[in-house]
């Protein structure tokens, strides 16, 4: 999604925020590259955050159905391919949070970070910024984008 080029990546601190339930830093990891992950629920017990990505991943496939034509079915190819996915990627991240909470997942809350300036040479942030702007303000916005610069 990023386009990312897995050799620029060699050497870099990266920093995932906010990184969520995703997996990028448990396969990242994985192939040795330096990320950690930020997250404002990062100080919630393991246990916890897998039943929450159950009921979430259950309220997200009850949406989808009532939507479903709207989507392009390409790279997924049918809804339950999609439910099968994001399980693997929600049990992936389980998995890594429970062996690296508080080393490579440390809890933030934007707009500030608990990092020191320059502490990371890249900042990726997906599905968030601009995705909320019924309910984060265009300062929220600006001071978050601010932070991770
Ligand atoms: C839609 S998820 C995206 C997660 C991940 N980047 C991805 O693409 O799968 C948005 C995340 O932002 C987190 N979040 C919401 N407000 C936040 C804040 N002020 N600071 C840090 N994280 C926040 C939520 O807990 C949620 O996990």
């Amino acid at each position: 999604m990023f386009d990312l080029d897995v050799n620029y990546l060699k050497g870099k601190k990266i920093l995932d925020c906010p990184a969520g339930a995703s997996s990028f830093t448990a396969e990242l990891s994985k192939y040795g590259y330096n990320v950690v992950a930020t997250n404002i629920f990062y100080d919630n017990d393991p246990d916890i955050l897998k039943k929450k990505c159950k009921v979430e991943l259950s309220k997200v496939m009850q949406a989808l159905s009532k939507v479903e034509d709207m989507y392009i079915w390409k790279y997924f190819r049918a809804p339950a391919q999609l439910k099968e996915c994001r399980m693997t990627t929600y049990l992936k991240f389980i998995k890594h949070y429970r062996r690296e909470k508080g080393n490579r997942y440390i809890k933030s809350e934007l707009t500030k970070f608990p990092f020191t300036d320059n502490e990371f040479s890249l900042i990726l942030s997906s599905h968030f910024l601009f995705l909320y702007d019924d309910r984060l303000s265009y300062d929220f916005h600006k001071d978050s984008i601010q932070e991770m610069l």
